[in-house]
């Protein structure tokens, strides 16, 4: 797949199979996020977890149920095998371009992805729970001082992954 249908193609997935991806390919799509711009290269506040530990990712799971309508997130994971957690030592004054940094981070991972034709979603919920829990963030073995600011699910997916798509433009443009 070439870069632009790898964008383009990129789309989230929501059911997976359970079956975990391989090592050469998390490494690949890890190998992404490593590629990925920080606001002033500030890669040394930059965290990558990536979790595959199944009691860990209930936890995380259990508490983004519980912040959530859990009627309407069941499953804030979607049952997925593997979940990197984007977190960032945020300083004063640079709070907004760390978060935006770890979208990068994200984003570089869901296309690499997309382009192995590994099922893959933002999820939003992990980052919230994890913030909010001494448990799992000790778990983790985050350093103290990182915030969890982006996170990924990765694995099998039950739907076909990268098939062309068209949005249209959802998104006001100006040209001035
Ligand atoms: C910052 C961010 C957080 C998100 N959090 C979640 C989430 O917690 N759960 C989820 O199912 N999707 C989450 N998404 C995925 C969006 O809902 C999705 O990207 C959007 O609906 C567009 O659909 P698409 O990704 O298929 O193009 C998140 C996306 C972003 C950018």
């Amino acid at each position: 797949m070439n870069t632009l249908d790898a964008i383009s193609n990129r789309k989230s997935i929501r059911s997976f199979t359970g079956e975990p991806v391989s090592q050469e390919e998390l490494d690949q799509v890890l190998h992404a996020a490593q590629s990925a711009p920080v606001v002033m290269a500030d890669y040394n506040n930059c965290i990558l977890t990536v979790v595959k530990d199944r009691e860990v990712l209930d936890l995380i799971e259990d508490a983004g149920r519980a912040l959530f309508n859990s009627d309407a997130m069941p499953n804030p994971l979607y049952g997925a095998p593997t979940l990197v957690l984007v977190s960032m030592r945020i300083y004063p004054g640079r709070e907004a371009a760390m978060f935006a940094s770890a979208g990068a981070i994200v984003e570089n991972m869901a296309i690499a992805a997309t382009d192995l034709k590994i099922g893959n979603c933002w999820i939003w919920a992990s980052v919230t729970a994890v913030q909010g829990n001494k448990e799992i963030y000790d778990r983790l073995g985050l350093p103290e001082g990182f915030t969890p600011c982006g996170s990924l699910v990765l694995g099998r997916a039950e739907e076909p992954v990268g098939e062309p798509r068209d949005l249209g433009n959802p998104i006001a443009m100006t040209v001035i």
